[in-house]
């Protein structure tokens, strides 16, 4: 069985907040120095949002960009997806805030979190809701603001995060190969917001911080398994060949990372899109924001095969195999 051919991306966006925070800065905050974020990490700076900016309106200015890049109006959408595990509230949810901006009233409206694989769920949704006759248009959007859960007091997560918004616009068509997705919920624990207040009233009179908590070597152990494996899944259930892949794009959680997979399978660095060092880990944006960079800089075109892949919080993963055909 190869993929489900009933899915291709017509248009992409991104949106990243212009306070730029180096790494520089970091060490006003944190026991930290730019040499040791970059090499261990290969970040140098990320987009932080202000008090005026929260998950729906970066979300809502790379949807807007999205559709632009598409030709298509937001009356055209039929779904709206929103991964975020950062949501502007928790009702109404994220993408309602979103159709509303955009004017998408035809859209239905669902919020899904599956931390920075988020946007590849998004995609695995969106591919099977387009099977169904009445869907033609699905905005897949990640958009996040981690730094309004970041404990800037942490020096071992706050280096890595940074916020920002992807967001790809699908419709029926030939493009979509392959997907894999999974989860590992054991290891929930390694990567939490423990006490955070969603978590309903558990979370009353607690003392402990509400922000996000990393077990980073498990998580790392986790990441530099699961990227190859999910990517190969992935391009050999779409019947492909990793060989011929175009282009990769990665998760941005750490470059040694994405180095470890590129070894791991055999395949040149060169063929991996990084932003990392501009951006930090934007969780379930940063694949789309990724994806954007890459299909604006015009080194996507058409025919080319290529793979997303994310893992993350969860701790989940997923990989989608595509051949672009915007
Ligand atoms: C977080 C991560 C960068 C840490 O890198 P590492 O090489 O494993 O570093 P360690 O945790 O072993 O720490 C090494 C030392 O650096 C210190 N350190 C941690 N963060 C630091 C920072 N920002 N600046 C300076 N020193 C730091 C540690 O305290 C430790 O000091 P010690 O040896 O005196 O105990 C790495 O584990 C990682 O990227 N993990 C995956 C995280 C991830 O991707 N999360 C998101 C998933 S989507």
């Amino acid at each position: 069985m190869g993929g489900s051919l009933v899915a291709r991306i017509i248009g992409t966006g991104s949106y990243l907040p212009k306070r730029i925070m180096t790494n520089k800065e970091m060490e006003a905050y944190v026991d930290t120095t730019d040499e040791w974020i970059v090499t261990r990490t290969g970040i140098r700076q990320r987009h932080l949002s202000d008090e005026t900016e929260n998950t729906g309106d970066l979300g809502y200015v790379a949807a807007e960009a999205a559709l632009h890049n598409a030709g298509i109006s937001a009356v055209e959408i039929d779904y709206i997806l929103v991964a975020t595990t950062t949501p502007h509230s928790l009702v109404p949810n994220t993408s309602c805030y979103i159709q509303d901006k955009l004017g998408a009233v035809n859209a239905a409206c669902l919020d899904l979190n599956a931390a920075c694989s988020g946007f590849i769920y998004g995609l695995e949704v969106a591919d099977a809701l387009l099977k169904s006759d009445h869907i033609h248009h699905i905005l897949v959007i990640g958009s996040e603001v981690l730094s309004k859960i970041t404990d800037f007091t942490d020096r071992a997560t706050c280096v890595l995060f940074g916020d920002g918004a992807g967001a790809a616009v699908l419709a029926k068509g030939d493009g979509i190969r392959g997907i894999v997705s999974g989860a590992d919920g054991a290891k929930g624990a390694c990567l939490n917001t423990r006490d955070f207040p969603v978590n309903n009233i558990v979370a009353e009179g607690s003392k402990e911080p509400q922000l996000i908590r990393m077990d980073g070597k498990e998580v790392y152990k986790f990441a530099v398994n699961i990227l190859p494996e999910a990517l190969k899944a992935a391009v050999s259930r779409g019947n492909g060949n990793l060989a011929q892949l175009d282009h990769i794009v990665p998760h941005q959680a750490n470059i040694r990372i994405i180095e470890a997979a590129s070894k791991r399978l055999d395949i040149s660095m060169d063929k991996f899109h990084v932003n990392i060092q501009n951006t930090g880990n934007t969780s379930s944006a940063s694949i789309a924001i990724a994806l954007d960079e890459l299909s604006r800089s015009g080194k996507l075109v058409n025919g080319q095969k290529l793979a997303l892949v994310g893992f993350g919080g969860g701790l989940t993963y997923g990989a989608v195999y595509l051949e672009w055909n915007m």
